[in-house]
């Protein structure tokens, strides 16, 4: 069988290192593009490509002509009051968590199209679910939810679009918030599940979805929260 090729966009850390991860495992060839390659110097058959998605203009050099699937990492939990939040937060959030997304798959958006193939975006769970000081994070996200359904419609049925919206996971990104064992304890309780997620719970559903055997599900924003998101203890 053909060895599939994937692009992971920020697959150089956390939930995107994770995913890289299982599906080199798996055989497949992953692409990795970020700003820094370090981390994954050490995976045998990973590619890097450097970018930075907030440019104006993004290239990346050195993928196949045809891609069979996409995630896209990148992403920010700017915490703040409302009153705290300045207009120049909204713009920051919205160039890394959407505007870095629209340009990666105006990039590559011939080469998904060359055979059916999938992305996977990323939300939050705190889009569905009000929480005091994620206004900004909340509006960009809900933004990716939009283009998330958009897409799917659009581009149905060559590219299947789906987006994962993960409650508090354990990753370089939300290490401030879970650098004490009280802070750890404190997020656990919140979730139905009483933990914190990890980065391959998330990434086990990122390559469900990026794989084929999740050919019939588009248009879906899935949470991945240890039930945070529906249930009440
Ligand atoms: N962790 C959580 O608790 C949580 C909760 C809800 C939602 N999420 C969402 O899940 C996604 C993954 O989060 P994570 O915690 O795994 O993040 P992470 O550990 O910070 O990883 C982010 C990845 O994106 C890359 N990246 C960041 N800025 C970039 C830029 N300007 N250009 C190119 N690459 C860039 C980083 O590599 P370089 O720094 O080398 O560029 C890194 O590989 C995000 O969209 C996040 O909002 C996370």
């Amino acid at each position: 069988m053909r060895k599939k090729n994937f692009l992971i966009v920020g697959g150089s850390s956390g939930i995107g290192l994770a995913i890289t991860e299982k599906l080199q495992k798996k055989g497949e060839n992953v692409f990795v593009a970020s700003r820094r390659g370090e981390s994954i110097k050490n995976l045998s058959g990973i590619k890097h490509i450097s970018v930075d998605v907030t440019n104006d203009e993004v290239k990346l050099e050195g993928l196949p002509e045809q891609l069979d699937g996409l995630a896209y990492c990148p992403g920010t939990i700017n915490l703040k009051p409302f009153r705290s939040l300045r207009n120049e937060d909204f713009q920051k959030d919205f160039e890394i968590n959407v505007l870095g997304a629209v340009k990666i798959i105006h990039e590559i958006e011939g080469s998904l199209k060359k055979n059916q193939s999938s992305i996977v975006l990323f939300s939050t769970v705190a889009v569905g679910q009000g929480m005091p000081f994620h206004a900004s994070v909340a509006t960009s996200k809900g933004a990716i939810e939009g283009l998330c359904r958009s897409l799917a419609a659009e581009f149905a049925p060559k590219v299947r679009v789906n987006c994962i919206a993960p409650s508090l996971t354990e990753t370089p990104l939300s290490s401030h918030l879970l650098n004490s064992k009280e802070k750890i304890e404190h997020g656990a309780k919140r979730h139905p599940m009483e933990r914190i997620g990890t980065s391959n719970d998330i990434a086990a559903l990122a390559v469900f979805l990026l794989e084929g055997e999740s050919s019939w599900i588009t248009g879906q924003i899935i949470g991945a929260d240890g039930g945070l998101s529906s249930l009440r203890k």
